[in-house]
């Protein structure tokens, strides 16, 4: 079932991982490991962005030296509302990211997910999309963005969530096995109304404040 999904277990990621999972964090410092812990996983998620060398001048010398291709165009898309935190801390990283939204709320009854919005770059057939949410539960929101981005026709999707459950990344993985999904974590169930177990809680209110 894992192999189209990439772990990221660097240290680093797993012990801010256990400070945002227990209930005594606060929300200041929810907001805070967030925004670290999605640098450090944006960083493993763009191991494979390819580089081009130009020519530049060190006080030195000359050299032939690598930066980013820049036909490699990146969107992150955001799902709302807890994406905001990962896409906040990615884009300190990658500035020149475009950024789309959807939004989706989880009908608590059927858990499915509803879309109230979508908005994404108008060239978005040229670029490669990494979604975002902290949470891959039942997947059913992945599943709903992956199906609305691919609409539009993006070159690549990417998904990206900190916490997985392995009933999402089932579902997720036979609706769109061609999506690579990249986790710190995958925990142990979905308890009776869709929560990650032992997961970290609601990852929306866990970062507003809003229990
Ligand atoms: N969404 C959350 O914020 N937390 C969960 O445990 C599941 C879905």
């Amino acid at each position: 079932m894992t192999d189209r999904v990439i772990v990221i277990d660097h240290p680093l990621v797993q012990h801010k991982l256990t400070l945002m999972r227990q209930t005594q964090t606060s929300t200041a410092k929810f907001r805070q490991l967030l925004k670290e812990i999605g640098m450090l996983l944006a960083y493993e998620v763009t191991r494979d962005l390819p580089l081009k060398y130009v020519q530049i001048e060190t006080p030195i010398a000359s050299m032939n030296a690598p930066v980013l291709a820049p036909e490699k165009k990146l969107v992150i898309v955001s799902i709302m509302r807890a994406g905001q935190g990962l896409l906040d801390s990615i884009l300190e990283l990658i500035p020149s990211a475009r950024v789309g939204h959807i939004g989706l709320y989880r009908d608590p009854t059927t858990l499915m997910s509803i879309e109230y919005y979508f908005k994404v770059p108008h060239d978005i057939e040229q670029r490669d999309v990494l979604i975002v949410d902290p949470m891959l539960a039942t997947g059913n929101s992945a599943v709903a963005a992956a199906d609305r981005l691919k609409e539009v026709n993006p070159k690549s999707i990417k998904f990206l969530c900190l916490l997985a459950a392995p009933e999402g990344i089932k579902h997720f993985q036979e609706q769109h096995p061609d999506v690579q999904i990249y986790t710190a974590a995958i925990d142990e169930r979905l308890d009776e109304y869709g929560y990650i177990v032992p997961g970290l809680g609601d990852a929306g209110d866990r970062l507003y404040g809003t229990m």
